[in-house]
């Protein structure tokens, strides 16, 4: 087997997260900047098959014998050799890293299993169509993140910007001229589940408040969703803005996101919004390419851990 190196993005969600898990659109796109990374290579006879997971230190062998849902990265390649209807496991590496950060809305876990089950396949000599492959990835994250829309998974899986409807055909999304974001951490890792889970408690507690929440979100999705098919900025950032303030109203918001958001508008951002689980994790911001570095410093200035510019074609 000659070295052969795979590779997924990370993602964020334009708009509609946490409304789409009831039902709502979704709009997503895959961030080439930050991607998650296998490089595969042939291992001794007999040796069997591991993952070096680089960026953890670790070693991990993958036995077919019990099925390991402790670990995701051993899961997610257990699942690949069932799905591909392996017994014995091929004498392979599967060295594992990633740009990705945890926990941050940027869709980490989906990316690395997406490139582990396709590393397993390589190492076997086959291949997942997409179809497949969106599949297996979904189950891991079921296993992971309790009850997830299915958004993370395909806009990764299929490397395309989605309009997204849960347990509706995948729409392909065509930007009419490719976005600029500054993406910003920060810091603080918030799992999806747990805000996933707190959303779903203030609908059962108060549906008559809540769903129109989450009917107005669809709303904006749409609006969102016209605007950058005709590339109007303008309404793209203030669209995000109004999103973001259906987040807060839905409790996933938090005032360091509160506050990442004004210091973006007030270095010349377009729009800003919470992206993802939110309560911590990324903010992302629009921008013309010329304020970019502005709005980039001055979220770094007012604490975000990192920030990044990145092209969405
Ligand atoms: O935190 P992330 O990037 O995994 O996004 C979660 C998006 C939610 O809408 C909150 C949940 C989901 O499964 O769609």
């Amino acid at each position: 087997m000659t070295e052969v190196a795979i590779s997924a993005p990370a993602k964020v969600i334009l708009f509609g997260e946490h409304a789409v898990v009831y039902g709502q659109p979704a709009i997503a796109v895959p961030v080439p900047a930050r991607r998650a990374e296998a490089v595969v290579t042939a291992s001794a006879a007999g040796s069997g098959l591991c993952i070096q997971a680089m960026d953890l230190n670790e070693i991990l062998p993958i036995s077919v014998d019990t099925e390991t849902v402790d670990n995701a990265l051993i899961l997610t390649a257990q699942s690949a050799l069932r799905a591909l209807e392996i017994d014995q496991p091929p004498d392979a590496i599967i060295a594992l890293k990633s740009t990705i950060p945890v926990a941050s809305g940027l869709g980490s876990g989906a990316a690395v299993s997406a490139v582990v089950a396709r590393a397993v396949a390589q190492a076997v000599g086959k291949t997942f169509d997409r179809e497949t492959l969106n599949e297996l990835v979904y189950e891991i994250e079921k296993v992971y993140h309790g009850t997830p829309s299915g958004i993370d998974n395909t806009v990764i899986v299929y490397e395309s910007a989605v309009y997204f409807v849960r347990h509706h055909p995948i729409e392909f999304l065509n930007l009419a001229e490719p976005i600029t974001l500054v993406i910003a951490d920060t810091g603080h890792p918030a799992p999806t589940r747990i805000t996933v889970g707190d959303v779903r408690k203030l609908y059962e507690h108060d549906p008559a408040n809540t769903q129109p929440l989450f009917d107005q979100i669809g709303d904006i999705v749409n609006v969102a969703r016209a605007a950058l098919e005709r590339g109007d900025l303008p309404t793209l950032g203030r669209s995000m803005l109004i999103n973001h303030d259906l987040l807060r109203k839905l409790t996933v918001s938090s005032n360091e996101l509160d506050d990442l958001v004004d210091v973006a508008m007030k270095a010349g951002a377009l729009g800003a919004k919470l992206s993802g689980g939110g309560r911590g994790g990324n903010m992302i911001a629009l921008v013309d390419a010329e304020h970019a570095e502005v709005v980039r410093s001055a979220l770094l200035t007012a604490g975000a851990a990192d920030a990044f510019i990145t092209v969405i074609p």
